[in-house]
Parts: C-alpha cells; sequence; structure tokens
C-alpha cells in the first residue's frame, strides 16, 4: 500500500528540515529579509529547511514535483507536494516557538496525506486520507463543542493589508460571541490545534496553497468540518478555510459571511 512509503518519505523530509530550524532558532541564526513588507520574512531557516526537505523528497519521491514557497514550482493535475519549509518565520525570528514545517500530499483537489512538524515541542501531526489523524503516532479528535459561548478560536492577519479591515471585523463579531480569538502566527499549526480540540475552530484568508496543504486534511481526518467560507468544499487554491468542529463550524461561517460593516 502506497500510504506508508509516502508517510516514511515524508516523515523523514519534515523531520530532517524541522530539526535544522530548531539549531538555528537555538543557536539565534537568523540572516533576516524582508518580502512583501516588514511582517513578512524570510531567513537562513526558510532557505536551508527547503533544501534539506527537497533533497530527502526527491531521494524518496523522485516522479513527484514539489511547489515551494521558497522553490516555487507549477502544480500539476497528477500528485504533487505543496512545501511550507518554515511556517510562522515572525514567531521564529521573534523567538516564540510557535512554527512548524508543513508538507501536504495532493493530487489535484484532493488531499491525500499532509504532515505538520513542530521542531521545538517536537510534534509531530499526520494524516493520511481515510485513516485518521495522529500526534506523534497517537490518534487525535477534534472538540465536539455545539456553542460559540464556550469556544477558543483563532484566525490570522492577511500579508495583504487591504483585508485587514474585513478580518477585524470578523474578528471582532466572533471574539464577542466566543471566549476569544487568538492569532497564533501559523497557520499549519492553528490547523493540527483544530485537529487535537485545543482550538475549537479556526479560520483565515489570504493564504498560499503551501500554508494549508498539510494541515487541512490533518484537521478534516480528525473529525473537523473543513470548508471555505461559503461553506463550500474546501479548495486549496482559494487560500480561505474555515476548520471547526460540526458543532459550531456553520455558526463561524455565517458570522462571516454577514459581515457587512
Ligand atoms: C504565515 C503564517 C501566518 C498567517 C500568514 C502566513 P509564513 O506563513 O501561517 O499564521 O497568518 O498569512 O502567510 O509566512 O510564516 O510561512
Ligand atoms: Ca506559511
Ligand atoms: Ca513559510
Amino acid at each position: 500500500m502506497y500510504t506508508n512509503t509516502f508517510e516514511r518519505g515524508m516523515r523523514a523530509a519534515v523531520l530532517a528540515a524541522g530539526e535544522r530550524i530548531r539549531e538555528l532558532f537555538l543557536s539565534k541564526d537568523l540572516d533576516i529579509h524582508e518580502k512583501s513588507g516588514p511582517g513578512d520574512l524570510v531567513t537562513r531557516a526558510d532557505f536551508e529547511a527547503t533544501e534539506i526537505a527537497l533533497d530527502l523528497l526527491k531521494s524518496y519521491f523522485p516522479e513527484i514535483p514539489v511547489i515551494g514557497e521558497e522553490s516555487g514550482g507549477k502544480p500539476t493535475e497528477d500528485k504533487c507536494f505543496y512545501l511550507d519549509p518554515l511556517d510562522g518565520t515572525l514567531n521564529f525570528v521573534h523567538g516564540y516557538p510557535n512554527f512548524a514545517v508543513s508538507l501536504g500530499l495532493w493530487k489535484g483537489t484532493k488531499p491525500l496525506a499532509g504532515i505538520v512538524y513542530n521542531p521545538i515541542s517536537r510534534s509531530l501531526y499526520f494524516a493520511n486520507l481515510d485513516q485518521g489523524a495522529f500526534k506523534n503516532g497517537s490518534p487525535i479528535r477534534c472538540s465536539s463543542k455545539a456553542s460559540l459561548e464556550s469556544s477558543l478560536l483563532a484566525t490570522g492577519w492577511p500579508y495583504d493589508l487591504s483585508m485587514t479591515e474585513q478580518n477585524a471585523r470578523r474578528m471582532k463579531k466572533l471574539r464577542n460571541l466566543s471566549q476569544d480569538v487568538r492569532n497564533l502566527g501559523s497557520a499549519a499549526l492553528s490547523l493540527c490545534y483544530v485537529a487535537e480540540g485545543i482550538l475549537d475552530g479556526y479560520f483565515e484568508e489570504g493564504l498560499d496553497t503551501w500554508d494549508l496543504a498539510g494541515g487541512a486534511i490533518i484537521a478534516q481526518e480528525a473529525g473537523a468540518v473543513v470548508s471555505d467560507f461559503e461553506e463550500n468544499i474546501f479548495d486549496l487554491k482559494k487560500g480561505e478555510i474555515i476548520a471547526a468542529g460540526k458543532g459550531i463550524h456553520h455558526m463561524i461561517a455565517e458570522v462571516i459571511r454577514n459581515d457587512h460593516s
């Protein structure tokens, strides 16, 4: 069965990349450059993690293309990997230990497997289509909250500043209806926290394929509803996501949809 081969190679790639990120984080060897704005950064760790992951993926899966945030590549309709070598670079730069290597395997519009590795807590999240989600080998499930009032939510700020107002309005409305709305600075880990029930729901827009490709299937396989803002089936290329337990997913979507100032 191919799934074990995928798991072995994907695991090798994110673990090796993650351990290098860990070394650079602990030694504060950063080498920071700005991308689209002062909060959108890239570091030595992003580039070194990319190289390490690409080398391993090429050795395990020479025929599968890799679309990487720092390495580019063109998605195909057949299988391809989406690699975010360091999701949460701003956290990494500030010494806030909430970042991860994220890797998803998709075939066209269908997720096949996802893996997310936090090299500081050494937490490894993995999911194969139709086979459940796991953290360090143990099964995980999303929360079963039925009300926003008892829910902890999260979102993130898109790099595109023209989206800030809209997100702030949604955040405010949902903050007033829930216990709180966090911004954890890593889309991939936010999805894993939904998967393990730490967060009850997460929404964000303005994201890229590599931000979501690994975590979306992990949340889905842990029982969360994963959709776009219209509650349609999640579309990797659309860049927007709501992931939440089925008891509150629709409530979050309604607030987002009814947001008109
Ligand atoms: C970012 C993080 C952040 C999200 C941004 C992403 P990066 O990824 O996932 O949580 O709010 O939109 O781009 O740039 O650290 O890989
Ligand atoms: Ca990212
Ligand atoms: Ca990144």
